[in-house]
């Protein structure tokens, strides 16, 4: 039996569609930071007697689309290893499901640390971050801490598509603010979301095309430890990216009023001389990149949106692990 801990992470530059065929890789490369405060806990026990996959979240025994995505995800790793048991998985999410807060980040990359051990492999970081990544795309940057890179790679057996740690956790003193701007699970999934702006939307090819520089500029800001300049091209790529979904048809539009409201108070904010910049992602809730001293100024400003439910500070945090 296995125990493994996975945070989430928040693209600063987004990874939006896919490549063609069955290994889930990316059309483009992204940029994250990995968040201490949220996070997935998971089990996973083979057990030769077990006729089927079991999977339990918070919980709650699941069936269905949930224990098929842990089941297939399981297979992948049966299939590494040569050892043919079913598994009993036990998750529990510090995090909502599916709400545009990455759950599905953590949930991939916990389930890859500890399916992968609990079935005899060791892989190493590149190797895990590739099999996360065929859970969810954005689980591949999960198994690493602080600010980390997804190369896009080239090759079609996605040997060269893995996570890359650009800045460990405690290397800068940053925090994102998550303001929470409405309940429950969002409207579209990521994938299907991004599938029809690849399919639809005028606006996916110049997205493509306009992106590595955004994940140059971004690294480069970082490596500066420039606040700014990687806050200027983290608003500008994820406008960028909801804009291309905007333009697909029909659109697919992931946000509030109460997510544009945030977004300007995130732009009145800076008008008053805070640093600090917005990001979304497939859901309505708005993340505010800030130093760590300004993280108070941000979090009042954004609790005081209108609609706004819950805003809360999360800081870097480290790489996935097994837990003793
Ligand atoms: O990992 P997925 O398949 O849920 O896709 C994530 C997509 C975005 O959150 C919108 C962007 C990103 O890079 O995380």
């Amino acid at each position: 039996m296995v125990i493994a801990y996975a945070h989430t992470n928040i693209a600063v530059v987004k990874y939006w569609g896919k490549r063609p065929g069955p290994l889930n890789l990316p059309a483009v490369g992204s940029v994250s930071l990995t968040l201490r405060e949220f996070g997935t806990e998971t089990r996973v026990e083979a057990d030769g007697a077990l006729n089927a996959d079991m999977f339990e979240l918070n919980g709650k025994v699941q069936d269905g689309l949930p224990l098929k995505k842990v089941s297939t995800f399981l297979d992948l790793v049966r299939a590494r290893s040569g050892d043919v048991r079913r598994a009993r998985v036990v998750s529990r999410n510090d995090v909502p499901t599916a709400a545009g807060l990455a759950s599905s980040a953590s949930a991939f990359a916990a389930l890859a640390v500890a399916g992968a051990r609990a079935f005899g492999l060791h892989l190493s970081t590149a190797e895990l971050s590739s099999l996360a990544r065929q859970g969810s795309g954005s689980a591949a940057r999960s198994v690493e801490g602080g600010f980390v890179r997804l190369h896009k790679g080239a090759r079609e057996d996605g040997t060269d598509c893995f996570a890359e740690q650009v800045a460990a956790p405690d290397a800068w003193d940053v925090r994102l603010v998550v303001a929470h701007c409405a309940e429950g699970p969002k409207d579209v999934a990521s994938t299907d979301g991004m599938n029809l702006t690849m399919k639809t939307s005028p606006f996916f090819a110049p997205w493509v095309e306009t992106h590595e520089a955004d994940i140059a500029d971004a690294v480069a800001a970082i490596h500066a430890r420039d606040l700014p300049r990687l806050g200027e091209v983290m608003e500008f790529n994820t406008l960028k990216m909801h804009a291309s979904g905007m333009a697909a048809r029909p659109g697919v539009l992931y946000w509030r009023g109460v997510s544009v409201e945030a977004m300007h108070a995130v732009k009145q904010l800076r008008q008053a001389g805070v640093g600090a910049w917005f990001t979304m992602d497939a859901g309505p809730h708005v993340k505010v990149l800030c130093a760590t001293a300004d993280a108070e100024r941000v979090h009042q400003a954004l609790s005081s949106v209108p609609g706004v439910l819950k805003v809360q500070v999360a800081s870097p945090g480290p790489s996935a692990r097994v837990l003793p």
